[in-house]
């Protein structure tokens, strides 16, 4: 039996802080509102979407000790690559003096968990180490004068180093879905900025995060109870509470990193479990649950046993 692990991880953020007092100078908005509402304080802003995932992507292959030549495929998650044509993966790819395929894969802020579900695919395919990057620079698509989406996004990356193991690995249990009928609750036209209807997207994630979740955990054969930490989409502290308390998980055992993120739509998860790694709450042996929701609407989730 051949499976996976995640091996190495690692995170990038602009240097440019923008507090929710900054943005209460230009737009009709206070920090308190905005924490009350989103748990967001700050956020980073600037850089490119392939400059943030070289960064990120380089961070876990020094930690999982590749060599840049033994990397078998490179998969950006992205809504916001750096230019129409050709894929940022062929660019990040590049930089980090890789030798193997690269593809972007856009799926929104669900995009690292789409990757990450992929990734073990290709695994189970032959073969052995990917690296799984989800990055976005969502500040250049945000109207920076709407204050009901300009409080929200931001720019980040985060990656993991996925490696072929002898046994089943790491993933337990797995979902993904989509539901295109949803699409126009969050859009952006190509070269325009993103429309939301916040409420609408409030309601849709919490109900697709705990659908998808509780199906990854039935199909890992286990129960809420077994699962040790949850890595959420970073979207809103309101939509992390109000999920965990429906799948009958403790809010304590949620990751949380938005307050000094925000929004990085695809970088959000391997950002949080970056954190988790290095703060040392991700324990070896536990059980962790990735759930991710974004525009389609998408959303997938995994379950892994935590083993790097
Ligand atoms: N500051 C102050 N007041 C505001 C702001 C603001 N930034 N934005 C809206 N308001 C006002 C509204 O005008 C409204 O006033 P009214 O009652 O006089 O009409 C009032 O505050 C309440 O507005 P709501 O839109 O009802 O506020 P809500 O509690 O729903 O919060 C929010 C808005 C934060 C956007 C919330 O709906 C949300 O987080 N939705 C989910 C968004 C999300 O997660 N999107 C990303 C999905 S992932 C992806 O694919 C990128």
């Amino acid at each position: 039996m051949r499976g996976a692990q995640i091996t190495g991880w690692g995170a990038a953020l602009p240097e440019k802080v923008v507090t929710n007092h900054d943005l209460s100078t230009t737009l009709d908005t206070t920090h308190d509102w905005i924490v009350e509402r989103t748990g967001i304080h700050e956020r980073r802003v600037g850089g490119s979407t392939s400059g943030l995932a070289i960064e990120a992507g380089r961070l876990a292959m020094e930690k999982a000790g590749w060599e840049p030549s033994t990397v078998d495929l490179v998969i950006l998650a992205t809504t916001t690559p750096d230019q129409q044509v050709p894929a940022s993966a062929s660019t990040v790819q590049n930089e980090l003096g890789l030798t193997c395929g690269a593809f972007d894969l856009n799926a929104v802020c669900s995009g690292f968990a789409y990757s990450l579900i992929t990734a073990h695919g290709f695994i189970q395919v032959g073969l052995s180490r990917i690296l799984v990057i989800g990055a976005d620079t969502l500040s250049r698509i945000t109207d920076w004068d709407d204050r009901g989406t300009a409080i929200l996004f931001a720019d980040g990356a985060g990656a993991v180093a996925l490696e072929a193991v002898e046994g089943p690995g790491e993933l337990l249990g797995w979902d993904l879905g989509s539901d295109g009928s949803l699409r126009h609750i969050l859009d952006a036209d190509i070269g325009g900025y993103l429309n939301m209807d916040g409420k609408e997207v409030f309601r849709r994630a919490v109900r697709v995060m705990v659908s998808s979740g509780k199906a990854a955990i039935e199909r890992a054969g286990l129960t809420p109870d077994d699962v040790d930490l949850v890595i959420p989409h970073q979207a809103n502290i309101r939509i992390i509470e109000s999920a965990c308390n429906k799948l009958g998980i403790p809010l304590d055992k949620a990751v949380s990193v938005l307050h000094r993120t925000g929004n990085t739509s695809a970088a959000s998860i391997p950002l949080a479990l970056a954190d988790a790694a290095d703060s040392g709450r991700l324990q070896p042996g536990a059980i962790v649950l990735l759930v991710g929701f974004g525009a389609g609407m998408t959303w997938a989730s995994a379950v892994i046993r935590w083993n790097p």
